[in-house]
């Protein structure tokens, strides 16, 4: 039985990751890190290349070769370490990927169908489909495209929030939505995360840029180096970054 405080603490909080030790084969990448998110918060989370962001939102979705040596994940109360990808998914764990996935053979319209159909109901999923990507700016015609043909960078990153749109998940791991977005693309981008985001679900930012934070304004931020959490902060944190760098902030 866990103490009273500590339970008041999980109750709180949509998401939990507690002393969380990961490895990928021998090599450890994550070292008793510490994050929650309150149901309803936007955190942007900051470190250096190599530093184990993008590892960690592999960890919370549930890739199997991220390895938990130690430590905790709560998910709306629920310890959720040995639930399967498709379990996190179905209750409203999502990421999007800092390098999109490419399958030959199926077309971008299979692909969204697969990853999302789960999460709505079958009549009415081609309609969806075409309203989700003339949202993002990608026609009609572009779910008969084949997703390993010459999708641009940007394209890919527009078929990740059509993801979002259709999966609707309560947390969401965003990994460098804004890499690879011309100027114009991420602004309308991220105000259509905003408006789906409406006060009540919760993010978690990965950006080395300082765009997308002041777009979506996040409550949070949090530094990570060498696979721990080691500072946080407001929004005003992200600015010190961008502005000063990490060496400057003692972040290495
Ligand atoms: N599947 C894997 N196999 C081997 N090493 C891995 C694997 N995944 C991550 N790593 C290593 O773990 C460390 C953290 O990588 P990660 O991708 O999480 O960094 P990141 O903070 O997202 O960096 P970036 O800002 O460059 O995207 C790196 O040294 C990386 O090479
Ligand atoms: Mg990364």
């Amino acid at each position: 039985m866990k103490p009273l405080n500590d339970r008041k603490q999980i109750k709180m909080n949509l998401f939990e990751a507690k002393n969380l030790s990961v490895s990928v084969g021998d090599k450890i990448i994550l070292k008793s890190l510490n994050l929650s998110i309150a149901a309803g918060e936007i955190q942007a989370l900051l470190g250096p290349n190599g530093s184990g962001k993008s590892s960690l939102a592999h960890t919370v979705i549930g890739y199997p070769q991220y390895n938990v040596t130690g430590g905790e994940i709560i998910y709306k109360d629920q310890f959720i370490n040995d639930w399967p990808p498709e379990k996190r998914s179905l209750a409203g764990l999502m990421i999007t990927h800092q390098i999109p996935v490419n399958i030959p053979g199926v077309s971008v319209g299979e692909y969204l169908r697969l990853t999302t159909s789960k999460h709505h109901p079958a009549p009415g999923f081609r309609q969806k489909l075409r309203d989700v990507l003339q949202k993002v700016g990608l026609g009609d015609d572009f779910a008969s495209r084949d997703l390993d043909s010459g999708i641009s960078g940007g394209e890919r990153k527009r078929l990740e929030i059509a993801t979002v749109l259709l999966h609707q998940p309560e947390f969401l791991i965003l990994d460098e939505i804004d890499s690879g977005l011309d100027v114009d693309a991420l602004k309308t981008l991220s105000q259509i995360l905003k408006q789906y985001l409406n006060g009540n679900r919760s993010i978690l930012v990965i950006s080395h840029q300082e765009k997308i934070l002041e777009i979506l304004k996040p409550d949070k931020a949090q530094l990570i180096s060498n696979g721990s959490i080691v500072k946080s902060g407001d929004y005003q944190l992200a600015r010190d970054v961008n502005e000063h760098g990490y060496h400057a902030l003692g972040v290495f």
